[in-house]
């Protein structure tokens, strides 16, 4: 048993070694990161042999087994994400190598008889929503599965799951797949500032679902999922295939499988179009990419089968001639155009100008996708150290990007986009009555461009730190209704943008300094009512001696030396009197002395309290000891 733990083990890291390390052949395999959601132990999947890596620690959410699913790989175990654990749940994979991936997720629903419903719900990758689950998906192959072709700039891949309150976000795996630097470059517009989503991916005139894997196509191409179809509509078509081997098919930088190319399909004679429809969103680009091979036998040269390529109408391509263009038959032929599409379908047709029928062996449509500016990441960091201070509950969630995806900002978070940094930062945070419990840190500075903060309403305690007076743009704070204490920071006098300052009903003291006294009687609106005892400004107690807690102490101890010493000098001077009386009564010449120096010791005193500062303090002592009965003895 413990050798066989060790064989796997051994071979798991082989296996780990393999990928992540060059070999020694021209090329290297490309960086592969795949991941069994909810798995406690690494998988291996038939027939392959697929390594799929456990899932431990990457994110929240809890572990269930998987209904099987449809075309997915052959996983037992999933993730979901309950609303209870925050709308918001990401997997963080680091150290991933800087390149070019597809990221590929599969979505499986929970085996239990409490879980019937399907969930709907949306992905992100590096903060861009590539897909919102269709009503459905669980019968439908292509979409039980989000796939994009994303630049990875900083190490690691961030990918999200999102609420929409239609269940309970469920992830059977994650596959990270690197793929060529230029793979699928379209033109000038391609590169890192877009996604590309797989919409469609069909092979025509194919059987069944095929993988890239299952057509023994190279690593590079990234596994791809082709859809079979066996025509595009009534007696339009009719599938034709080949044996014959593919020339240029495997090459830089798509690497498609030869198989894809030896089978087609052909229009009929009844119908010389060759026409097909998709469901797609308006208004947006979309990146089409047509593949060709000329394996029709009645086709033999130049010139013999020639046609017009039109996307919604408008020609894309015009006098396509396979062999023309790829130089043979039996060779492969790649075309791709980007458009935009505004209304609900796209529909590409082919028609023949010469010949009569059209031809085609595969078709990929991408959804194109602008990448969403990040959050400013100090901006971030400082919201972590919110999260961890406040202890914020697990409903709120707070993970992946505060900003993006647009469509799922962190929850009491408002951002607004930074022109000068072309980031995203946050403008306002209103997270009353949420049941926080710890306290404000000083990071919060950090948010430089806050304007509004309401943290009304829950147990927040300490003190309110003093940082909060260097943010140039705060406009309004609310902290009422916690457990605030100690007193408010001078610093909140410099807060130029203020317009409202509620602090009532927290347990705070001391004065309020005279600056922020001076803005607060000129255009802020404050409450500052049911506090353990703040002074200063009018409307509030005056402070008097109670200035704060130092004074009191300092003043209580003054006043308990100063009254020793009455005692104490009472005391000595009422014994010399009495020397000096029973020395009177022996002896007269002795008495203007005594009481000389009886006069030096009063003045003394003072001395001292004048240099401990409560002059007023040594008045009051003198006037005291000179109105008490036996003064005038
Ligand atoms: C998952 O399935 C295994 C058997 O395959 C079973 O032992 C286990 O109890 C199941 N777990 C849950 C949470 O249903
Ligand atoms: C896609 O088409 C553009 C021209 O529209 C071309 O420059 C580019 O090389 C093509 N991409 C591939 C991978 O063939
Ligand atoms: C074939 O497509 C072309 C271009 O869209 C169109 O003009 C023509 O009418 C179509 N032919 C048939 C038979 O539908
Ligand atoms: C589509 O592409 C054009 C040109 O590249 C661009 O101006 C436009 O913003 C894009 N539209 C969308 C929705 O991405
Ligand atoms: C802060 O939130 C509380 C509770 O929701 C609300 O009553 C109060 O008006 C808010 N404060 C400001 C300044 O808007
Ligand atoms: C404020 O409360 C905390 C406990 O929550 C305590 O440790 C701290 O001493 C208090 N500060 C003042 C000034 O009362
Ligand atoms: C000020 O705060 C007190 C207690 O927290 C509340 O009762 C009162 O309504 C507030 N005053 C205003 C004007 O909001």
């Amino acid at each position: 048993m413990l050798k066989h733990r060790i064989l796997l083990l051994l071979l798991l890291q082989l296996t780990l070694f393999l990928a992540l390390c060059p070999t020694s052949s021209s090329r290297p395999e490309p960086f592969a990161m795949r991941i069994s959601c909810g798995s406690f132990v690494n998988v291996h999947t038939a027939p392959t042999n697929t390594l799929w890596y456990k899932d431990f620690a990457y994110t929240g959410g809890r572990p269930a087994n998987a209904s099987t699913s449809h075309i997915g790989p052959p996983l037992r175990t999933l993730r979901y994400f309950p609303l209870s654990d925050g709308p918001e749940n990401c997997y963080n994979i680091n150290r991933v190598p800087n390149g070019h991936y597809s990221v590929r997720i599969f979505f499986a629903l929970v085996q239990d008889p409490n879980f019937q419903n399907e969930p709907l719900f949306d992905v992100s990758v590096e903060g861009t929503q590539i897909y919102s689950l269709p009503s459905g998906w669980e019968t439908e192959d292509e979409e039980s599965f989000a796939e994009a072709l994303v630049f990875i700039s900083d190490g690691s891949v961030s990918t999200c799951f999102h609420s929409t309150g239609h269940g309970d976000p469920a992830v059977l795996s994650i596959e990270i797949l690197q793929v060529d630097d230029s793979a699928y470059y379209f033109g000038l517009q391609w590169g890192e500032g877009l996604i590309l989503r797989t919409a469609k991916r069909l092979s025509c005139g194919g059987g069944k679902p095929e993988y890239d894997e299952d057509y023994s196509g190279d690593h590079w191409g990234g596994d791809r999922f082709w859809s079979p179809v066996s025509t595009f509509g009534q007696d339009s078509d009719q599938a034709i295939s080949t044996e014959n081997s593919i020339k240029k098919a495997s090459v830089s930088p798509n690497y498609y499988p030869e198989k894809l190319y030896q089978t087609a399909l052909v229009s009929t004679d009844s119908q010389s179009n060759l026409s097909y429809s998709m469901d797609v969103d308006p208004t947006r680009n979309y990146s089409i990419w047509l593949h060709f091979a000329e394996i029709d036998p009645r086709i033999q040269g130049e010139g013999q089968r020639v046609f017009d390529i039109l996307i919604n109408g408008d020609i894309a391509f015009k006098d396509v001639d396979i062999i023309q263009l790829s130089g043979d038959t039996y060779a492969a032929l790649l075309l791709n155009k980007t458009i935009a599409v505004n209304g609900r379908t796209l529909t590409i047709t082919l028609h023949p100008t010469k010949g009569n029928h059209a031809i085609i062996n595969a078709i990929e449509v991408f959804e194109v996708i602008p990448t969403e500016s990040k959050t400013l990441p100090q901006q971030v960091m400082a919201l972590q150290a919110l999260k961890n201070t406040l202890g914020l509950p697990l409903r709120l969630g707070w993970n992946g990007d505060p900003c993006v995806p647009q469509q799922h900002p962190w929850s009491g978070v408002d951002c607004q986009f930074d022109v000068t940094s072309v980031k995203w930062v946050i403008d306002g945070l209103g997270l009353d009555n949420q049941g926080l419990r710890g306290f404000l840190p000083n990071d919060i500075s950090q948010l430089h461009h806050l304007q509004r903060i309401n943290l009304s309403g829950n147990s927040i305690h300490g003190a309110i730190p003093s940082s909060l007076g260097t943010m140039p743009v705060l406009e309004i704070l609310d902290l009422s209704y916690n457990f605030f204490n100690g007193s408010i920071p001078e610093s909140l006098g410099s807060l130029t943008s203020l317009q409202i300052l509620n602090l009532n009903s927290n347990i705070l003291s001391g004065r309020v300094s005279a600056a922020l006294g001076g803005r607060l009687l000129h255009r802020v609106k404050f409450n500052f009512t049911t506090n353990a005892g703040l002074c200063g400004i009018p409307g509030l107690p005056a402070c008097g001696f109670h200035l704060s807690i130092g004074a009191k102490i300092g003043i209580a101890v003054g006043v308990l030396v100063a009254f020793l010493l009455i005692v104490v000098s009472s005391i000595i001077w009422w014994k010399r009197r009495q020397n000096i009386i029973r020395a009177q009564t022996i002896a007269t010449r002795d008495a203007p002395y005594a009481k000389s120096r009886t006069f030096f010791h009063y003045s003394g005193y003072c001395q001292v309290f004048l240099w401990l500062n409560f002059g007023f303090l040594c008045q009051v002592s003198s006037r005291l000891h000179l109105e008490a009965p036996f003064a005038n003895f």
